[in-house]
């Protein structure tokens, strides 16, 4: 029996499944229009651009953390961005200024640097840091001790510098509002004296609002509970991986199949550290189409090999219903947010295609990525 579950799709390539973004936005306009919250896309978590004019009818825009993703939100979707990093450059900073129409700083000591190069129509605030997150990986967790990110409560004056508008808070990852209910408790304990002399208060990300199990409606209680309180705020969220979860997967190819002391591995036209490096860092074991990532009760076990020599580029076991064959296609489920924006070169394995599947189901192929590209990057 072989896979083939597409003959017009080259392999590899990254496809977008055009549905079922539209299902995803249709949940968080329904948040929007409910809820009196502004909901954007972090480009850090999703930047499928092709994408971006749709997205556009249903969200408030995009929020950006350089320069380069504030310049394709201006490009792309044609809006301003709201606009955070860890600390603008000199170099660049009256472009992203530009371009943003919000610019949050991560300290007292950046808004001082920039806060005279800012024009009026751009809306200035603070990132704070509420000391309180519920990850449990340090590398994903804004609030760690010593964090880099954000002002805590000691390092904010009581009154906040003139000129200073708003407020963001990013201390969550793939989490649900119940989290959120408790965050929001620590940020209004440490931050209500700065809270009522803003107007806008951004939630940063890391709301899985469009996950199967998220409760949408215990959300938008929660943000207008917290509207009565705090009337003369606007609310924002701006979720990156919420966008793409679930719209699109990787398809690949089974180029070998090698057997090392009972243990069979399928070599892919993929590799796990270039197009999947969230598998190994997080680490995570991706879904597969028509395969179970739990092999012990299989009887077709394989190991998934990329195509980089990084030793470590592979994912433990698999059970599939029959044995692997060279040709076979091998799908990884959602793979449309960070997977995409991280990908890199590594070892100059192709990379993969980019493509979608649009409403009517038809392929459209978007970009193939040449070799100049790796050689661009390098010299
Ligand atoms: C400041 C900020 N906003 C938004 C996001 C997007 O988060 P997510 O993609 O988990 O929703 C991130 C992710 O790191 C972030 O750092």
């Amino acid at each position: 029996m072989k896979r083939q579950y597409y003959d017009n799709i080259p392999s590899p390539c990254f496809v977008q499944e055009e549905n079922k973004l539209i299902s995803n936005l249709e949940i968080l306009k329904y948040v929007r229009e409910n809820a009196q919250v502004q909901i954007l896309v972090a480009l850090k978590g999703y930047a499928f651009w092709h994408s971006f004019p749709l997205i556009k009818k249903y969200l408030d825009g995009a929020s950006a953390s350089s320069l380069f993703e504030a310049k394709l939100i201006y490009e792309e979707m044609g809006v301003k961005a709201h606009t955070y990093c860890p600390a603008y450059l000199k170099d660049d900073f009256e472009e992203i200024a530009n371009i943003s129409k919000h610019l949050t700083f991560n300290s007292l000591s950046q808004w001082e640097q920039f806060k005279n190069s800012v024009k009026s129509s751009v809306s200035c605030g603070l990132r704070i840091n509420p000391e309180y997150s519920e990850i449990d990986v340090p590398i994903y967790n804004p609030a760690v001790q010593g964090s880099r990110l954000g002002m805590v409560k000691a390092m904010i004056p009581d009154i906040l510098p003139e000129g200073i508008e708003g407020l963001l808070f990013h201390v969550m990852c793939e989490q649900d509002s119940y989290v959120l209910e408790r965050v929001l408790q620590k940020v209004k304990e440490k931050f209500h004296k700065q809270l009522i002399q803003v107007n806008w208060l951004n939630m940063g990300g890391g709301h899985w609002i469009t996950d199967k199990n998220y409760d949408v409606n215990h959300l938008i209680n929660l943000l207008n509970k917290f509207h009565l309180e705090y009337p003369h705020l606007q609310l924002i969220l701006e979720p990156g991986e919420a966008i793409g979860l679930g719209t699109g997967f990787l398809l690949s190819t089974v180029q070998d199949i090698v057997e090392n002391n009972g243990i069979k591995t399928a070599i892919l036209d993929v590799s796990f550290s270039a197009h999947m490096p969230d598998t190994l860092e997080m680490p995570y074991k991706p879904n597969v189409r028509d395969a179970s990532t739990d092999a012990a009760n299989s009887q077709f076990k394989y190991r998934l090999g990329g195509i980089s020599c990084l030793a470590g580029d592979y994912m433990s076991e698999y059970g599939f219903e029959a044995p692997l064959q060279i040709g076979d296609q091998i799908i990884f489920e959602d793979m449309i947010h960070y997977t995409m924006v991280k990908t890199t070169l590594f070892n100059g394995v192709k990379h993969p295609s980019i493509g979608v599947l649009n409403k009517e189901g038809e392929f459209e192929l978007l970009r193939e990525i040449p070799y100049e590209y790796y050689k661009y990057r390098l010299s």
